[in-house]
């Protein structure tokens, strides 16, 4: 619960209207206690609902979370399982709520490798989200920077084959062929678990982000963390590639 100072120390901050976290560190805070890597991940979700609910909260527009890669397949069967449990369970919850709270949520990535069960949920989850408007939370599912601009390319280049679209492709024109078309860019990337990379998340997206990384554990992230990180994001001089 933050304290009345630090509430008014946000009053007079920018809250950043796109925030995007690469969630990491479950495995290692789960081995800390010696429990299995997928306990780790259990309380990774339940952290994921809970700096979700404070960010809609203090007036972020936007939360964008890599929650499974391209990459990510590659773990252990039971791991990839258990992921994948927790992203239906998240899921389900999301459909039962976001009618009440009005909100929406989208999944970004390659839904085709997905089970039948999710991808229904996230055909449920797009079809509530657009009748409202307001707090939009993004997983990153089977999602890989490079794969998503790679399909962007594929996608134009076929639609300018086909005569529907034309020469002059401009950064605008591009982004509506990525996943996250008509999604502002992450004005703040976060980045916990102690690692200093962006591995393969958000590539085009990011180019005029600000970097947060931080040791803590995303399973210890807590709302004071994302404060800090809001804090820092402040005291950035953000030019553009400009002077000011
Ligand atoms: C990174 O920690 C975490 C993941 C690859 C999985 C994140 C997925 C969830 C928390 C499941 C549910 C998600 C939502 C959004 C409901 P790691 O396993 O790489 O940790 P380590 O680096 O300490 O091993």
């Amino acid at each position: 619960m933050p304290n009345n100072n630090q509430a008014g120390k946000r009053e007079n901050a920018r809250v950043p209207r796109h925030i995007a976290i690469i969630l990491d560190g479950n495995g290692r805070w789960a081995r800390k206690r010696g429990l299995p890597r997928t306990a780790g991940h259990a309380v990774g979700a339940e952290t994921f609902r809970k700096i979700a609910t404070y960010c809609r909260d203090i007036g972020v527009e936007y939360l964008t979370v890599y929650a499974f890669s391209t990459e990510n397949w590659k773990r252990p069967e039971g791991e990839v399982a258990a992921i994948m449990k927790l992203l239906g369970k998240y899921l389900q919850e999301a459909i039962d709520t976001m009618e009440r709270d009005h909100i929406r949520m989208k999944v970004l990535g390659g839904l085709e490798e997905l089970s039948p069960e999710l991808r229904a949920m996230v055909r449920k989850t797009d079809e509530i989200s657009q009748r409202y408007e307001g707090f939009q939370a993004n997983i990153c599912l089977n999602y890989g920077g490079r794969d998503e601009i790679l399909r962007a390319a594929r996608r134009y280049a076929a639609d300018y084959a086909e005569g529907r679209a034309d020469a002059d492709l401009t950064e605008e024109g591009f982004s509506e062929y990525l996943y996250s078309a008509g999604i502002p860019d992450p004005d703040l990337l976060i980045r916990p678990g102690g690692e200093v990379r962006i591995s393969n998340f958000l590539l085009w997206q990011c180019a005029y982000a600000e970097f947060y990384f931080t040791d803590v554990l995303w399973p210890d992230f807590g709302p004071e963390e994302l404060d800090k990180a809001i804090a820092v994001f402040n005291s950035r001089d953000r030019r553009y590639g400009g002077v000011k």
